[in-house]
């Protein structure tokens, strides 16, 4: 089976192509094609993702990197330029309101006339952004119309967690299992909108093989423990490196720094706080974290005439990410502890941090349990842990499920 993965839920517009074999916990896959085009550098004069900026970005670029992505590959047939104008034609009334860049592009996209040999086309459906998301359906909506493939809606997050059990996410066409995850598995997913310890365990509907009425039909169900009850971890980093004057986004440039204090032996200038690691729950706080980096930005600059030294800026990226590891990994121990977990994933962008995976590594070591994370390309947004998730589907949604983007969707 081929599937084209669509994502657009943030600031990614991300499309990705994948063949397999089997599916749920035996499935086979190889990455023929995964590309992702960020908008980072656009919404980093906002200071951070800015909506209708990131709904525009998508509209305008999901055709030509389509057209990029399927170069490629084989065609399944063509449709005829009456054919294209009366579907295309059909959306004209809805998109042109709704999404006139994409409109715009995809009017005039004679390569849609192309079929390509593609059995599903898997698309976020959230959380996320909803102008956003809505691009990405759009999009498949039309897609689906065109060529007369199934839509499969993927929660994002099931990405994350999905997206780690990858050997490797080149696109080099070389086959390879997903790796198994003994369950029950606790995953911590870490982004810029979600801070989350879910429980995965075997999916009820897969042991029944029973259609499940949320539309996923995964091996998998999952079940959150814990989550953040204010910022996201990633939007801490973000907001944390915006009052240090870094650019957005701001968790590789703490990482950056934090790594130069750690080689430079520079000692942190304050003590953090470790917000709610004592709280007995699994939930997080971050927000007073942001606060007391406030503090301190406040303090020295009034101490040293408006401005932050390098070395105070690297000693505090420094006490910033360990004390985000801290309150992590603690809870990551007590999820594990109170799940009896058999095996442990983290996902999300801020996965590509390197002191906190040495740290999440060491802690799956000392409870004897296997860790995946995903490689450092995939942790950020990416269509291929989308089309991943659709792979493992083993039959197509009931159908007559409307397509919504779903801005709160939750995983379980
Ligand atoms: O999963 P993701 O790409 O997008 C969302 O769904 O939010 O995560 C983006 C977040 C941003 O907040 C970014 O600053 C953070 O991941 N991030 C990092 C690192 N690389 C990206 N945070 C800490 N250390 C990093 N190396
Ligand atoms: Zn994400």
């Amino acid at each position: 089976m081929t599937i084209l993965g669509i994502e657009t839920s943030c600031d990614e517009t991300a499309l990705a192509l994948i063949e397999t074999h089997g599916s749920g916990t035996t499935l086979e896959c190889r990455v023929i094609q995964s590309l992702v085009h960020s908008q980072a550098e656009l919404h980093s004069a906002y200071g951070g993702v800015f909506p209708t900026l990131a709904k525009r970005e998508h509209g305008k670029n999901l055709a030509p990197l389509l057209e990029k992505t399927l170069k490629d590959l084989p065609l399944r047939g063509t449709i005829t330029d009456q054919q294209f104008k009366d579907v295309i034609g059909s959306f004209k009334v809805e998109l042109e309101r709704a999404n006139p860049d994409l409109w715009e592009s995809l009017s005039h996209a004679e390569f849609l006339k192309n079929i390509p040999a593609i059995d599903r086309i898997a698309v976020t459906e959230g959380p996320g952004l909803e102008p956003a998301l809505w691009v990405g359906i759009n999009f498949a909506r039309i897609l689906g119309a065109l060529w007369g493939i199934p839509i499969i809606p993927v929660n994002h997050m099931e990405g994350h967690v999905i997206g780690s059990l990858l050997e490797s996410d080149t696109a080099n066409g070389a086959w390879q299992k997903l790796k198994k995850l003994p369950l029950p598995a606790i995953a911590l997913l870490i982004s810029g909108g979600h801070t989350e310890l879910v429980k995965i365990s075997d999916s009820p509907s897969s042991l029944l093989a029973l259609p499940d009425p949320t539309g996923s039909h995964t091996p998998y169900s999952y079940a959150i423990l814990g989550q953040t009850k204010d910022d996201a971890v990633g939007e801490a980093f973000d907001k944390a490196a915006r009052l240090l004057g870094l650019p957005y986004p701001g968790g590789p440039h703490i990482a950056r720094l934090a790594h130069e204090a750690y080689i430079e032996k520079i000692p942190a200038p304050i003590k953090l706080p470790r917000p709610m690691i004592k709280s007995g729950d699994l939930n997080f706080s971050f927000s007073g974290l942001k606060t007391a980096v406030l503090y301190a930005v406040r303090d020295e600059m009034a101490k040293n005439g408006e401005k932050l030294s390098d070395a105070f800026k690297k000693g505090l990226a420094y006490e910033f990410e360990n004390a985000v590891a801290d309150v992590l990994d603690s809870k990551l121990r007590s999820a594990i502890e109170k799940s009896s977990a058999r095996s442990v994933i983290i996902g999300g962008g801020v996965a590509a941090n390197h002191i906190l995976r040495a740290r999440f590594e060491k802690t799956a070591g000392e409870y004897g349990i296997p860790i995946f994370m995903p490689s450092r390309h995939i942790s950020g947004d990416n269509a291929l842990m989308i089309a991943l998730v659709a792979a493992l589907d083993e039959k197509l949604p009931a159908g007559g499920r409307e397509l919504r983007a779903n801005g709160t969707k939750r995983l379980g």
